[in-house]
């Protein structure tokens, strides 16, 4: 009904060299889009990449689908790949990458009208090359056939888009008509009498298209940028002097945990989306551990803070547990005395490893350079490196903490924190890491335990970080675990040190970069002030400004990026005066 009407098949094979965006109005169980992505995955000469797009207002918990996939999932392979990063039952955009990146999975969990409008102000105009309109009959299910509603369809459809429907009602013949698109009746003889197709009628597309980025920056945040990039088919020259060294900030291990506030507030939005997105994304990665953490009590966390996180939470899936005692025990493979949350998603890496792993993509050209300014050209910028001059129309910045050596970067409001982790000498018997006084994190890469990590805020030597991890710790364990440690200073081995670079509100910093008049400045971009969590805000930050560049739908919800932006830097400068 959806896919013959419109020739999907042909059309896939005549797109060769370009991504092919197929919307659809009613996810459901997600089968036309197991079934489209099959018919994808099995052409032998497709599309370079497919993109789906669906809209659900009653979106299936992670549990239903992952059953309902299982029993699907002989006839339909793809299914076991869309349920394994299913996203939670939290409202709005949820972007996924399928099969290294051939199929990206935008859904939006929320009312139809509401996510085509937020495509609209994201500027996805003209993109969408076939739509399926999967709702319940209008009849019954007025919503999702509003006059409005398919108004937008045709403003979203880019040229020679096409159109299929389940029903076939007058009215949304005439509405889509309206809308641009020339419409005819299909029949669907034995199946139902009729439904509707029809192709847009606007002529075609001037937009420039961009195939290529500048990314200034090698640390997670230019890394997750340039992979972000390049899934999207763009190349990407990303500019690093340590391109193919360890450096001082490749911290190992780092975890990628989910710090939640329990509150409503932007802030909140941005820790629980940020990981959230993170933990889907790096799930692929061989160079991500999903060990999952325990966040237990500590200092600023008590019994009652764990139990209003999960009740924030709960009702949107199994990502975030809260487990007794014993539960806790026994994931932990240690005697715990309190109940802990559990986040299964939530893992382990090694910055260096993972940062570099992320450069090994056909479409990414990694280039060891220091870049020692950049300036304004017609149509996009030119950027001076030690040797070498370069000009691109799309740049992204990702110094880290040099951000302040831009000049343009001059009005971020951002302070650094040195921190020291430390290895253990002899071995500490846990199946994963455990947050509440820092951190401890069990044997990884060949090295033993860890600990950490310090915040100094005027750097300290060497050996008073390492005396402030070790008395930390033995202050901490005895509170949480009935497991025996004997520690002493001369068991604290290796030492792992960098500098976290955070904005003075510890939101990222991610987006355009702004001019004293509060305006964008073109073609520029900014991901930094990851403060210590770049594991969790770096992809996501990359997907915003991915999104952005190429206007494809949000991948999260876009106050999540407005929040982010570095916009209020300059607004409360100019309130300042
Ligand atoms: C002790 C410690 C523990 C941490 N633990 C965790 C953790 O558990 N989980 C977590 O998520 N995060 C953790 N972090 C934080 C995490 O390391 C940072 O958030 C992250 O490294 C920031 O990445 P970035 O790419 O923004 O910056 P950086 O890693 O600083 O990368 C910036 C890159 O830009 C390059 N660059 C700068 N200027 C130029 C230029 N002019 N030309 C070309 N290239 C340039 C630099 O060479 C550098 O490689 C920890 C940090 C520390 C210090
Ligand atoms: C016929 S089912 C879709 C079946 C689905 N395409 C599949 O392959 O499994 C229609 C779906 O539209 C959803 N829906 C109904 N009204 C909606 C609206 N206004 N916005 C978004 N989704 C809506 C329903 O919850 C239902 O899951």
């Amino acid at each position: 009904m959806f896919v013959e009407p419109c020739n999907i098949a042909q059309r896939f094979r005549s797109l060769k060299g370009r991504v092919f965006v197929i919307a659809e109005l009613g996810f459901g169980t997600g089968l036309n889009c197991a079934v489209l992505c099959d018919l994808f995955l099995r052409l032998s000469n497709p599309p370079d990449r497919l993109q789906f797009i669906s809209f659900e207002k009653h979106p299936l918990n992670k549990q239903e689908f992952q059953s309902m996939a299982e029993r699907r999932s002989t006839a339909l392979p793809i299914y076991t790949a869309i349920a394994k990063t299913y996203p939670p039952l939290l409202g709005g955009w949820h972007r996924r990458t399928l099969t290294g990146g051939k199929i990206t999975l935008s859904t939006f969990f929320g009312a139809a009208d509401t996510g085509l409008m937020e495509m609209l102000q994201h500027g996805s105009t003209r993109y969408v090359d076939h739509w399926l309109l999967d709702g319940f009959a209008p009849a019954k299910n007025p919503d999702m056939w509003k006059k409005n509603l398919l108004l937008n369809l045709g403003k979203l459809t880019a040229p020679h888009g096409t159109v299929a429907t389940f029903t076939a009602v007058g009215q949304v013949r005439r509405d889509l008509a309206n809308a641009g698109f020339a419409m005819r009746k299909v029949t669907q003889h034995p199946y139902k009498r009729h439904s509707l197709a029809g192709e847009i009628t606007r002529p075609g597309n001037t937009e420039q298209v961009i195939s290529e980025v500048m990314v200034i920056g090698g640390g997670i945040a230019g890394a997750c940028m340039a992979a972000s990039l390049a899934e999207q088919g763009i190349k990407v020259n990303l500019l690093e002097p340590q391109i193919d060294t360890e450096r001082a900030g490749d911290i190992s291990p780092v975890l990628l945990h989910a710090r939640l506030l329990a509150d409503d507030s932007l802030g909140a939005l941005v820790r629980s989306r940020s990981y959230l997105h993170s933990a889907a994304w790096l799930s692929s990665n061989p160079e991500f551990m999903a060990s999952g953490v325990l966040q237990t009590l500590g200092a600023n966390t008590d019994l009652e803070k764990l139990q209003r996180l999960y009740a924030r939470y709960q009702h949107s899936g199994a990502w975030i547990q809260l487990l007794d005692a014993a539960d806790a025990s026994k994931i932990a493979g240690s005697q715990f005395k309190n109940p802990a949350l559990y986040f299964p998603d939530s893992g382990i890496a090694d910055l260096g490893k993972l940062r570099r792993s992320l450069y090994v993509h056909k479409n990414i050209k990694p280039i060891k350079e220091t870049v020692t300014g950049i300036h304004q050209i017609s149509g996009g910028w030119q950027v001076h490196g030690v040797s070498t001059s370069y000009e691109t129309r799309d740049l992204v910045l990702c110094p880290g903490e040099n951000a302040s050596d831009f000049n343009l970067l001059g009005y971020l409001e951002l302070a650094h924190t040195s921190g020291q982790l430390n290895t253990l000498s002899q071995s500490l018997e846990i199946n994963l890491p455990i947050v509440g006084e820092g951190f401890v994190c069990p044997k990884f890469h060949g090295k033993s335990a860890t600990i950490g990590a310090t915040y100094e805020h005027s750097t300290w030597p060497q050996a008073r970080a390492t005396a402030h991890n070790l008395d930390r710790f033995k202050a901490w364990w005895p509170q949480i675990s009935r497991q025996a440690l004997e520690i002493g200073t001369s068991d604290l081995k290796k030492v792992s040190r960098g500098r976290r670079s955070t904005a003075i509100d510890r939101i990222p910093v991610i987006g355009p970069v702004y001019d004293t008049d509060l305006q964008a400045l073109p073609h520029l971009w900014l991901s930094c002030g990851h403060g210590s969590s770049g594991l969790s805000s770096a992809p996501l930050g990359a997907d915003i400004i991915t999104s952005k560049i190429l206007k494809l739908p949000p991948p999260t919800d876009p106050r999540v990026a407005e929040h982010c932006s570095s916009l209020r830097f300059r607004a409360r400068q100019k309130k300042r005066g």
